[in-house]
């Protein structure tokens, strides 16, 4: 025991800093260490494979290290100290996966994909030592990774969260913040809430009321002043976006949810027995015809595959009987019943959006015997069983759960939230969206990935989106990463407090552990 002992201490002393925690948020699938270190140096620089024909990686790269250490980080074309290599696909990497190994000379970053060339930076960055996240120059640091070899690849293809802009608006600053932490996690799918109720958000240039009179009229903090985003603004957060390897899946909610819209265009509501408009399209021939004419300035705008139209809580259905344009409209359909209305309609819109080479994904109220199955079945009530039986009839499911994945829901009972209802990081991680009691490993394979909601009517500023988004997005991010036989929450407890280090130093105002 003695012999060990002293092993070990020597051990400790040759191997310095390789002992250090490795803290990574979502753990690796595979990371072995080998002995010592590699140190960042005024002297480190970059190589990117020009395979990849993206100098871009190389200059991310150096901003994520440059402003703690103070080094330049220089890009040289052959021979770099940090190397970003272009290799062969193969089954396992998938399209996102990558290695990395660290010796003592030398990093290198292996990827068949820009993507995961990507998230190969967002480890690395955090095997430094947490100061590497600070924006100024920091003394004293050893900025020391220990050796070791990475293979890692996500679970799920679909890692996302929402965030919604129509209760409360989020300036441009904010969202690009947003879209860096949600990068930093390697989550890569940002659903944009762009238009509900209180207002609507996105500049269509063919409706220009929609902003001009649906953006204001609402119970936003910015009540009484147009608050949207230009189709130029949006291009601009679409790439930069991209840059960091996130798919922006834009939502305009039909036919529910669409009270700004009706406020501007009275012309498309479907009004009641009395002729009062409510928050549901009307069915009219003018109305689809416009509601595809919005859809294709989106599509424009968005080069996301995936096209989000809500579908969710249509309470008024009822009003498509008494409407007397839809209910003739219905009649001449031969549709009966406000369930087979909508799904016609989201029928339509999905084959609409397939036409020009996209999928529609709608909420999971949408979900039913005649639905088109190459809609995307995102499942939110309770706990997700409508994503269970949807993957069975080979919906494809992106599972978005109350009970585990809204994160509108309070931390503690004496915090502030939309609902009652608590929602601690525990319970987060403790989700498995594979559903392994209730599907096959076939059936699972519909499932798309998981997703985290932030809706917005008690979020009313960035720093409040943060502390609701954090630390939960850790846990999702993990979920939605890393295996399920991997995960542990004691382990990423224990992460986390290393990680949350990196988070203040972003100034990411997460909600502290401590708080209980
Ligand atoms: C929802 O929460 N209505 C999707």
């Amino acid at each position: 025991m003695r012999v060990l002992h002293i092993g070990m201490v020597i051990f400790g002393a040759y191997w310095g800093t390789a002992n250090a925690e490795v803290s990574i948020v979502p753990h690796p699938v595979e990371l072995t260490r080998t002995r010592g270190g590699f140190t960042l140096t005024p002297h480190t620089n970059i190589t990117v494979d020009s395979a990849f024909k993206d100098k871009m990686l190389g200059t991310m790269l150096a901003g994520y290290l440059s402003p703690s250490t103070g080094f330049p980080f220089s890009q040289v074309k052959t021979g770099g100290t940090i190397q970003i290599k272009k290799i062969r696909p193969t089954k396992l990497l998938g399209t996102e996966g990558y290695r990395l190994s660290v010796t003592r000379k030398q990093i290198i970053i292996e990827s068949p994909t820009r993507a995961g060339a990507f998230y190969g930076l967002q480890t690395l960055r955090q095997l430094l030592p947490p100061e590497i996240f600070a924006s100024s120059k920091q003394e004293g640091v050893l900025w020391t990774i220990p050796c070791m070899d990475i293979v890692d690849y996500p679970r799920f293809q679909w890692r996302g969260l929402l965030m919604d802009v129509s209760r409360h608006f989020m300036d441009l600053d904010y969202i690009k913040r947003f879209i860096d932490q949600l990068a930093l996690h390697k989550l890569n799918t940002l659903h944009w809430h762009l238009c509900d109720n209180p207002a609507w958000r996105i500049e269509i240039k063919s409706y220009p009321k929609l902003t001009s009179e649906g953006s204001s009229k609402s119970r936003t903090i910015n009540y009484g002043k147009p608050m949207f985003y230009t189709q130029e603004q949006i291009r601009e957060v679409v790439q930069y976006a991209a840059d960091r390897q996130i798919n922006i899946v834009p939502e305009i909610e039909i036919p529910g949810h669409s009270g700004a819209a009706i406020r501007a265009y009275p012309e498309f509501g479907a009004r009641d027995e009395q002729g009062k408009l409510g928050d549901v399209f009307n069915i009219r021939d003018e109305t689809i015809t416009a509601l595809k004419t919005i859809l294709d300035e989106v599509i424009e705008l968005f080069p996301s595959s995936y096209i989000h139209c809500g579908g969710d809580e249509v309470w008024h259905t009822w009003v498509w009987e008494v409407d007397a344009e839809s209910k003739a409209k219905a009649q001449r359909l031969g549709l009966e019943g406000a369930h087979n209305i909508q799904t016609w309609l989201m029928n339509e819109m999905g084959s609409y959006l397939e036409s020009k080479g996209r999928r529609m994904v709608g909420w999971g109220e949408i979900a039913g015997e005649k639905l088109n199955t190459n809609i995307v079945v995102m499942a939110w009530r309770k706990g997700g069983e409508t994503g269970v039986s949807s993957a069975k009839k080979r919906f494809d499911v992106v599972m978005a759960p109350e009970k585990y994945t809204y994160f509108d829901r309070r931390q503690a009972r004496d915090e502030e939230g939309y609902t009652k209802a608590v929602l601690t990081t525990e319970e987060v991680y403790a989700f498995n969206p594979a559903f392994p009691h209730a599907l096959t490993s076939a059936e699972a394979q519909h499932i798309l990935g998981v997703q985290g909601q932030l809706w917005s009517e008690k979020i009313p500023t960035g720093k409040r989106m943060d502390y609701m988004a954090y630390p939960r997005a850790c846990a999702l991010a993990e979920i939605g990463w890393s295996p399920q036989e991997r995960r542990s929450y004691k382990n990423f407890q224990k992460r986390l407090e290393t990680h949350l280090y990196r988070l203040d130093q972003l100034k990411v105002n997460y909600r502290p552990v401590s708080v209980k």
